[in-house]
């Protein structure tokens, strides 16, 4: 992982090279190349298992890559992991949760015992933002599935000074709250210029939002602007696809847990 400030064209905040990440022996992704400029919103769809969230975890420096380079012009990154990687019953207030956020956004030497006023303030201004200050003394776990997700996103905004990263942020939740989500996400890449990269299997929604699209299939199938995308063959192959709104899988019938992709036989 480098931080090179003049090896990129101006405005790059994330560029990667030729990237390949495995574990152990099995290549998750290979040859991986993209970049994603100031104030850009990029799309990662793809199929199950085709390297999304390998990928996501490479650029934020969680999984060290193989092959390749990864240029970060920024180290003010949010970032919202998948779902079944978050624990969901976790004992601690809204407030609590969203203040957990500032830790990451502070340099190392400046970790301490108890939060500063301005991580407060912080965390503070993230609630207001996401309408959570009504609910803000209430337990985390004892949220729904949607407010959860709301709070998360405050969380990984205290982090978020030029991107934001998230992966899958709406599986799971109702078409009104999915909505609700991508119109903030929406209005935070437009309004405060911040990038935005998110994990999406909702090719439809994918296509409204987001400046690019990154289409994986181990390697990248499609990288480039929402609008040449949509004149690419891949497009019209997932555009069918159906994405599960609900908790209950509508195709196995349980909750399953998965990312939701109904094709013509279930994929999980
Ligand atoms: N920790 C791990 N150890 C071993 N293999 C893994 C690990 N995480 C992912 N894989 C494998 O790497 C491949 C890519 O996984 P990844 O999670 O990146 O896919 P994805 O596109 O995010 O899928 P999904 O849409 O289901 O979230 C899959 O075959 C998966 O089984
Ligand atoms: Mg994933």
């Amino acid at each position: 992982m480098e931080n090179l400030k003049n090896t990129t064209k101006n405005g790059c905040i994330i560029e990667c090279q030729n990237v390949t990440s495995q574990y152990g022996s099995f290549v998750a992704c290979r040859n991986v190349s993209f970049s994603v400029n100031k104030g850009d919103y990029l799309c990662i769809v793809g199929a199950n298992g085709s390297g999304k969230s390998t990928i996501v975890k490479t650029i934020l420096g969680l999984i060290e890559p193989k092959n390749g380079k990864i240029i970060r012009q920024t180290a003010q990154i949010g970032y919202l992991p998948q779902k079944t990687e978050i624990q969901r019953d976790f004992p601690a207030t809204v407030k609590e949760v969203v203040l957990s956020g500032t830790i990451l956004a502070q340099k190392r030497s400046n970790f301490g015992i108890f939060y500063s006023r301005e991580q407060k303030q912080q965390a503070q201004n993230q609630m207001e933002k996401l309408e959570l200050l009504p609910i803000a003394n209430k337990s985390f776990r004892e949220l729904s599935g949607g407010q959860q997700q709301r709070v998360l996103l405050a969380r990984s905004l205290c982090a978020a000074k030029d991107l934001l990263v998230l992966d899958e942020p709406v599986t799971g939740l109702d078409p009104a709250v999915t909505d609700e989500l991508y119109t903030i996400i929406r209005k935070l890449n437009q309004e405060e210029n911040l990038a935005v990269i998110m994990v999406s299997h909702d090719v439809h929604r994918a296509v409204q939002n987001a400046s690019h699209i990154l289409h994986m299939d181990k390697e990248v199938a499609f990288f480039g602007t929402t609008g040449e995308y949509q004149k690419n063959p891949l497009y019209n192959d997932l555009s069918h696809v159906e994405v599960c709104q609900t908790h209950l899988c509508t195709h196995c019938g349980s909750d399953c847990n998965a990312s939701h992709i109904i094709l013509g036989q279930h994929s999980h």
